[in-house]
């Protein structure tokens, strides 16, 4: 029986005006609305499977494209890189099923794999290895915040955290230091205390704000996890008795090639788009004049069989990405990597996030795999993970570690012979260089980028015939502009939709142009409102005596009368196109 995922309550209450944004009202906007819809609806949905409704789709293409024109075709909005040139970049669009040496180059046939633990009463799952007690990294439904609210309100016992660790030392200093963690939790501090009742049990204070709690921290050596989980409390009750075993689950799915279904037919269906690129490095090169440095862009569909997938569309077991591969040298590595993790902030800023619910996080030392020297991610502020943050883009100095692995699994050279580098010779040209370049990797997630656009665009009004709309910026909305006739008479009908047509014929491929005669104009508004329309412009008795039209503001509510003639250029501005 296919895992199947609860829908959103029928009628969820909206948000209140300036308080947290209520994902469930937003949810529901999504479906009402045709932005997102359960995968196999109809069936009860499949558990970590969304569809894009007719204005989920053209806002994600949108979105898109807004990636593949400001990274591919105008790279960086046209600026220069700290080489005092141009930026360069491709594209390349290449398969979900690739060779099954690819993944073990990549690393991801080793090291793709999670020990999970299974909770049999509750049935929740989490990862053996992050086995944080009340709570696991990169889930950001917080069964901490639940367990304290539950203790606090029955007045219960002490909860108690259960750490993977070797000792009870580590285990506090694992808990006190793990600030990502704490950031996405919306832990504000904790601090190690005097044990409440037993010196020879250690507590933590934890602070969530509205909430603050003593919990007794448990220290579980991972050996002990494996041989004696049974004594290990659940993390999502504090019950002995009731975990299984850790078993390692690889995160790739996979599937067979050829009529015989064995280990040599078996293929991977690919967990990133990336390593699509590094594979192709060569190929670029030789069939192309891109010279280093320069960068190769791919997008499309990548899976993971995510063991908790939730959060609507956040983590999900199949998205879309948007990777830059950036080759460069290895001198000029690290200004390039600031270059991209700089820009990609400001992109996201100018496609609607800007404000305090986005942020750059630097990675931590530890944080950062063997191979990278630095790694950022932009961050933003979901209604599920405030007052923490989630990730929605990385931004990876990744060394030359992906192209080395591909040169030594596949014996095919994947160096670089850089002419404009090395001694100057007599005749003033260069001997050149051979190194293996190293590579910056911005890689976005459309999904993530697409809900985090919906849930800052998200607004509640209850003054407004829409208490609910969408301030999405209009180089994402998905309907650029509406046209109706005041009523559906007098010549007003025709008016419009000689008006629509001039505007579909100029706008039409970057999204949609509505009409509607029917209903009373405040409900016609309010509906384009909530689909985050932010024009809307309307033919009433003075149009046909002065060639005028009202365009009223989505955002403003605001009306202003423009001559008809201008109409496309006036959007046109606004719209950027
Ligand atoms: N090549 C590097 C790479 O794949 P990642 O951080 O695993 O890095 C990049 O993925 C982006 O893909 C993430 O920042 C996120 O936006 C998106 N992503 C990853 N896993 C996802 C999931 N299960 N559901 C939705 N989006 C996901």
């Amino acid at each position: 029986m296919a895992d199947t995922t609860p829908q959103p309550a029928a009628t969820p209450a909206p948000t209140t005006p300036g308080g947290p944004k209520s994902m469930d009202a937003i949810m529901a906007l999504c479906k009402r609305r045709g932005f997102v819809f359960q995968a196999s609806d109809i069936y009860g949905g499949i558990n970590g499977f969304w569809d894009y409704g007719p204005l989920g789709a053209q806002l994600k293409k949108n979105l898109r494209e807004a990636w593949w024109q400001d990274m591919i075709m105008n790279p960086a909005w046209g600026r220069k890189g700290p080489n005092g040139e141009r930026v360069r970049c491709v594209p390349l669009e290449t398969c979900i099923i690739q060779h099954p040496k690819v993944w073990e180059a990549s690393g991801h046939v080793a090291g793709f794999n999670d020990p999970m633990v299974d909770d049999k009463e509750t049935k929740g799952r989490f990862r053996a290895d992050h086995l944080q007690g009340l709570y696991q990294i990169g889930d950001y439904e917080s069964p901490l915040a639940d367990l304290l609210a539950r203790t606090a309100s029955t007045g219960g016992a002490v909860p108690v955290c259960t750490v993977v660790a070797s000792s009870a030392g580590e285990a506090i200093d694992q808990l006190l230091n793990t600030r990502k963690l704490q950031k996405e939790l919306g832990i504000r501090t904790i601090t190690s205390r005097t044990p409440l009742t037993d010196s020879t049990r250690p507590f933590v204070s934890v602070d969530m704000g509205n909430l603050k709690a003593d919990c007794e921290v448990l220290a579980v050596p991972m050996p002990t996890l494996k041989s004696r989980f049974a004594e290990v409390p659940s993390p999502f009750t504090g019950k002995k008795g009731v975990l299984t075993e850790p078993r390692q689950f690889n995160l790739m799915f996979f599937t067979y090639t050829g009529a015989v279904f064995n280990e040599e037919s078996k293929v991977h269906l690919r967990p990133e788009t990336a390593q699509g690129i590094f594979v192709h490095f060569k190929n670029v090169v030789d069939s192309t004049r891109v010279k280093i440095p320069f960068g190769i862009g791919n997008t499309g569909r990548s899976f993971r069989n995510e063991v908790t997938p939730r959060n609507f569309t956040f983590r999900s077991r199949e998205f879309e990405q948007a990777e830059l591969e950036f080759f460069c040298h290895p001198d000029e590595s690290q200004d390039w990597y600031r270059f991209w993790r700089d820009f990609r902030m400001e992109w996201w800023r100018s496609i609607g996030l800007a404000g305090e619910n986005l942020i750059l996080r630097e990675h931590e030392k530890d944080e950062l795999s063997h191979y990278s020297c630095g790694t950022s991610d932009v961050e933003y502020r979901f209604p599920f993970t405030a007052p923490g943050f989630g990730e929605l883009e990385g931004i990876a100095h990744r060394g030359n570690y992906d192209l080395t692995q591909h040169q030594t699994h596949s014996k095919v050279k994947l160096d670089y012979f850089d002419t404009t580098r090395g001694e100057t010779l007599p005749n003033g040209s260069k001997k050149g260089e051979r190194y293996i370049p190293h590579c910056i990797e911005p890689a976005a997630g459309l999904d993530r980028g697409a809900l985090a656009l919906i849930c800052e665009a998200y607004t509640v009004d209850p003054s407004r015939p829409s208490p609910e709309f969408l301030k999405l910026h209009p180089r994402v909305a998905p309907i650029k502009a509406a046209v109706f006739p005041l009523v559906d008479k007098d010549g007003m009908p025709e008016v419009a939709e000689k008006l629509a047509d001039a505007l579909f014929a100029r706008f039409g491929r970057h999204g949609f142009i509505e009409t509607d005669a029917k209903q009373s104009i405040g409900k016609r508004y309010a509906r384009m409102d909530e689909a985050g329309c932010p024009y809307c412009f309307t033919v009433d008795g003075d149009t046909l005596k002065d060639q005028t039209v009202t365009v009223r503001d989505r955002d403003t509510g605001r009306q202003e009368r423009i001559g008809l003639d201008a109409v496309p250029a006036w959007l046109g501005e606004r719209l950027g196109l």
